[in-house]
């Protein structure tokens, strides 16, 4: 088939793997707060590229970036002034193909935003639209006499927008926007629209990157009666933008869908392995954060169960924290509140519907929370997305506006900008933490190396271990159900062996009792350690666990002769 023929253009390997993202660990950075190259107080891909080897050495296998494009900033970057060039303060785009280039030399891929849904009023295209309501892109944008067109449609940044339509007194009518009101939506009833999206996507993969993460992919058309969110056509667009990627660029792209919805809304934009290649899991999130609260696991449970077979070509991007705020969209008003009452006391804590705080400061800095709360990060069925940072657990700034405090200067040092740039501090696009818990001076990369029991080094081993044993990115996944709800177990198998994961989320001892009579005669082999574990038998299983502990587990056949 033509269709599927390798292009000389790929980069080496990607046609050998062409499912690399199901195994895949995503670290998601911002080129802003990485590393500042010439000292302008603003991290850069000069920064970011002699960075490389630190996340080469973490483990990673791919890096998002967020929006790197010119953008008048007033949502850092996901507010588009030009879809086809690099934010002048990032660099320039011979930059970017350097550090695709290098990236590639070490089998790093690199991903980037394709921001569908909104443009910054700022972008020419709107300039024009609105200056002009003859001209062609006037149309680009979705604009109504009345405010009172779909009603239907929820507001996502409660806190700052009262209306999905706001008054433009240069075209004298109202446009439309699902985020905040200087990010006109764009009009996907307008073929020239989807044209041009297609041309953005083409533009990006031109310059050699792997993939995109799809921001806000819900939200594309507009229906009256409905809450146009998920709708037909959106998923209609979404699939011919996929099949131009496999067409035009052979396979080894990857899109990952941002649908911040429920499971079974989230599982359509999969299609039948023809939509994306892979969706973010945003309800199993805040079940994790629940669990570990509650003690026990029924939150994890109950969302995977509900969690739809996707296709196989496909898969789960499972995060813990972004750079956004903790989203509680996914959860019941009662889990809303329980989740704002444990980890949000303080109202700073709290925006729009969520919680905008880091990993560590969540687990008011508890090693063994942080090590469990990776630990699923690494073990339930998925690739890992980690969140920059939070490999160290670096702190967060609530002071600071919208979500712009759990995006702060990375730590690479305790010399003068945590080792992030050589600008007066003043100058910086964000102070760095500094406060006696979270502050550079004690976290930071350059001190974790030189800890062998650093939380850096412990994720090292993690991802080491994990991506040793593909149960966990391609196994398939079953729940034992000892009477300890404290305790959360489960089974990944692949390819003729299983994994035992076994997961204490409370704060104290527990004992559980297993039921692997289905295993008897196997010998479980702990992974961190390679220590061997008493045969099991057709008996309960019996593993004591300390606080917040984990086990992880191959059962490997008893040595012949049987048990010993
Ligand atoms: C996505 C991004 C978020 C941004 C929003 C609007 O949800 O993750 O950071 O504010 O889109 O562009
Ligand atoms: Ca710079």
């Amino acid at each position: 088939m033509a269709d599927t023929e390798p292009n000389p253009e790929l980069p080496i390997g990607a046609e050998k793997d062409p499912l690399w993202y199901k195994t895949a660990v995503i670290y998601e950075l911002h080129v802003r707060a990485f590393q500042d190259s010439n000292g302008d107080g603003i991290g850069d891909l000069p920064g970011l590229i002699s960075r490389l080897p630190y996340l080469k050495s973490l483990g990673v296998t791919c890096v998002w970036l967020l929006p790197i494009f010119p953008s008048p900033q007033r949502d850092d970057g996901y507010d588009i002034a030009d879809y086809y060039s690099i934010n002048p303060d990032y660099g320039t785009l011979e930059d970017f193909r350097r550090l695709v280039e290098e990236a590639h030399r070490l089998d790093l891929r690199i991903l980037v935003e394709l921001v569908v849904n909104h443009t910054s009023d700022q972008h020419p295209w709107f300039q024009e639209a609105r200056l002009d309501p003859a001209s062609e892109k006037h149309d680009w944008y979705v604009w109504s006499d009345t405010d009172d067109r779909y009603r239907e449609a929820r507001i996502i940044f409660t806190d700052t927008e009262r209306s999905n339509w706001t008054w433009d007194p240069l075209a004298k009518k109202y446009f439309w926007h699902r985020f905040f009101s200087h990010q006109p939506d764009l009009n996907y009833d307008n073929p020239a629209v989807q044209e041009e999206i297609l041309n953005v996507m083409r533009f990006w993969l031109d310059q050699g990157v792997d993939g995109f993460r799809v921001d806000a992919v819900p939200y594309l058309f507009e229906r009256e009666g409905t809450n146009c969110e998920n709708l037909p056509e959106t998923h209609a667009f979404l699939k011919q933008l996929r099949a131009t990627l496999d067409r035009e660029y052979g396979p080894g792209k990857m899109l990952l869908a941002e649908a911040n919805q429920w499971p079974a809304d989230v599982r359509k934009y999969f299609g039948e392995g023809d939509e994306f290649h892979m969706g973010f899991h945003f309800p199993v999130m805040p079940r994790l954060f629940m669990a570990i609260r509650r003690e026990e696991r029924t939150p994890i449970v109950e969302i995977m169960q509900q969690t739809p077979e996707i296709p196989d070509n496909c898969q789960w991007a499972i995060f813990l924290r972004n750079h956004d705020e903790l989203t509680l969209e996914m959860v019941t008003d009662e889990d809303r509140d329980y989740m704002y009452r444990e980890y949000a006391q303080d109202p700073r804590m709290r925006i729009n519907v969520g919680i905008r705080r880091r990993l560590a400061p969540l687990m008011d800095n508890g090693r063994r929370s942080i090590e469990l709360l990776h630990g699923l990060l690494c073990s339930l069925p998925g690739t890992p997305v980690m969140y920059y940072g939070d490999e160290l657990g670096m702190g967060d700034n609530i002071y600071l506006g919208d979500r712009n405090g759990v995006r702060t200067p990375m730590q690479w040092t305790g010399d003068r900008n945590a080792g992030f740039s050589r600008a007066d501090a003043a100058r910086l696009y964000a102070p760095v933490i500094s406060d006696p818990v979270y502050g550079y001076q004690a976290i930071n990369v350059e001190a974790q190396e030189r800890s062998k029991s650093s939380l850096l080094n412990w994720v090292r081993r993690l991802l080491q271990i994990r991506q040793r044993y593909p149960h966990f990115a391609l196994g398939t996944m079953n729940f034992l159900h000892p009477t300890n709800l404290r305790v959360l177990a489960f089974t990944r198998h692949h390819e003729g062996q299983t994994i035992l994961v076994v997961c204490n989320l409370s704060r104290f001892a527990q004992p559980v009792e297993l039921d692997l009579s289905a295993y008897e005669g196997a010998v479980p082999v702990e992974l961190m350690g390679g220590t061997p574990f008493p045969v099991i038998t057709q008996h309960l299983y019996q593993l004591s666990l300390g606080p917040y502990m984990f086990l992880w587990f191959r059962l490997d056949d008893a040595p012949q002769g049987g048990s010993t």
